[in-house]
């Protein structure tokens, strides 16, 4: 069948519409050609057309089975044909995957970033992507990193490996056109893609300008979370994660190079080939994206403020049951019911760290600063909340607010069980909002006794009397428990 092209802006192609692969963790298959799967055997001594066998590794090949990870493609010709790799000239300075005192420092204080410009001078997704923030080390398979990009061409003539760990991208400006070994995906702002370990792709930019959020984990990929005593179903769906169609290219390509992240630093091999030639393929290791529109949020429907941890889309486990290397949470459009509750995110401090981004739209906690495009780090036990505007008008609205609706916005977190070092030039970035602490500076004490005694049992009158029988039945002995709770 012809395919319906459209052009990118530098003159190359990607069809319109993209057949995808359902499902979550399930073992697909996929042939550009029919028959070009083998059938009986991962690894015949022949492959149909000719291809080459090759696995891709996402586990250790002993890891349990229900935690194994692999795929095998059926290919032009193996990817090991290629010239040594060499280091990258010019070094790209901005790319960490080892965090330590040499690169990276800590600071418990919060921090938040304006949205970074996007460059004038030609700049594709990797010499665009700089490291933030992080912990740990690909090194040793434990720890995480958050990028940032801003780009405005395609790659050209080139692919990216990252051989540290998996890539989930929230591109929050700019679609981003993506070919892999499995296929082709289309990502939009509003959804998100993974691009395990290892995986060879490249990016084209359709929009030009472009900017958008990496969230990268080492030794270990993403599953869905479990849902407790939510039951069966909620949250990100299974069926919504979509993975490429085989697609493949058989092009010489003089020249071509594939630039691989390894140990945070980048190395380049030539070959004269696409690396996009790969014309069947099966198994459970492949790309995926999921449309962030899909979820299914949960929340509080009587009192108090949901933790964020019920929004999870996806989880990096780390060893420790409930404690996540990195959590992937977002924060979307839904409706707000609770009662007699302080309904924006509660005050707190937090033993994990939290790195913020915003895709569009404002986001509930803060009135204004975070910005579409901007980020912040709350760092382990960095005490956070509301913002004083957002505060003071919550409560000046009173117990009466109605259920309203929270549209518009899609605001995500990125929590780690590790404390986050940060980059230096994320710290000496123009776009650090040094005054950010300030939202919080005019927050003042409310408290006095007289006050708070007649506002106590202003509250209780009001709630009780909206059953009006029940009230009558249930008032003296709720006068009690207010006496018992202080609100005296
Ligand atoms: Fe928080």
């Amino acid at each position: 069948m012809e395919e319906k092209l459209t052009s990118n802006e530098d003159g190359s192609d990607f069809p319109a519409e993209l057949e995808y692969l359902s499902g979550f963790g399930n073992h697909l298959s996929s042939e550009a050609i029919s028959g070009a799967l083998p059938q009986e055997q991962n690894n015949p001594l022949v492959c149909p057309y000719g291809l080459y066998a090759e696995q891709l590794s996402g586990t250790s090949f002993t890891s349990p089975r229900k935690l194994n990870q692999r795929s095998w493609f059926y290919r032009i010709k193996p990817s090991v044909t290629h010239e040594p790799f060499k280091s990258l000239i010019p070094r790209h300075k901005k790319l960490v995957s080892e965090f330590n005192h040499s690169n990276s420092s800590t600071n418990p204080t919060q921090l938040r970033w304006k949205p970074a410009k996007i460059p004038e001078s030609s700049t594709d997704f990797i010499d665009g992507l700089y490291t933030v923030s992080g912990a740990g080390s690909s090194f040793l398979r434990h720890g995480f990193a958050i990028h940032m990009y801003t780009a405005n061409k395609s790659m050209e003539n080139c692919a990216f490996c990252n051989a540290d760990g998996d890539f989930l991208i929230v591109p929050q400006e700019g679609r981003l056109w993506i070919k892999t070994e499995c296929g082709r995906l289309q990502v939009s702002p509003g959804e998100i893609v993974v691009v395990p370990q290892g995986f060879r792709f490249a990016i084209d930019l359709p929009d030009g300008p472009s900017r958008g959020y990496v969230a990268e984990v080492f030794g270990t990929h993403f599953q869905l979370p479990d849902l407790g005593p939510i039951g069966a179903n909620g949250l990100a769906a299974s069926r919504d994660f979509l993975a490429p169609t085989a697609w493949f290219e058989d092009k010489v390509c003089p020249g071509y190079i594939v630039v691989q992240k390894f140990g945070g630093e980048l190395f380049t091999a030539k070959q004269d080939f696409s690396p996009f030639n790969v014309v069947a393929w099966q198994g459970n290791y492949v790309p995926y994206k999921y449309d962030l529109s899909k979820f299914c949020p949960f929340n509080t429907v009587l009192i108090d403020h949901g933790d964020p941890s019920i929004n999870t889309v996806l989880t990096a486990p780390s060893d420790k049951p409930g404690v996540a290397l990195l959590d992937f949470v977002i924060f979307p459009p839904r409706w707000v019911v609770a009662e007699h509750t302080f309904r924006p995110p509660y005050f707190h401090r937090n033993c994990m760290s939290e790195f913020m981004g915003l895709i569009f739209g404002r986001y509930e906690a803060k009135a204004d600063g975070f910005l579409p495009g901007g980020a912040s780090l709350h760092n382990c036990m960095s005490p956070h909340g509301p913002d004083t505007n957002t505060f003071e008008a919550t409560v000046t609205g009173g117990n009466d607010a109605k259920p309203f609706r929270i549209t518009d916005t899609m605001a995500f977190m990125f929590e780690s069980c590790l404390i986050a070092r940060v980059c230096p030039w994320a710290l000496e970035s123009p776009d650090m909002d040094h005054n950010y602490y300030q939202c919080w500076m005019g927050l003042k004490s409310h408290f006095s006794l007289e006050e708070s005694n007649l506002k106590c049992t202003e509250m209780q009158n009001r709630n009780y009397s909206r059953g009006n029988g029940y009230v009558v039945e249930k008032l003296a002995q709720k006068m009690e428990d207010a006496v018992d709770l202080g609100c005296k």
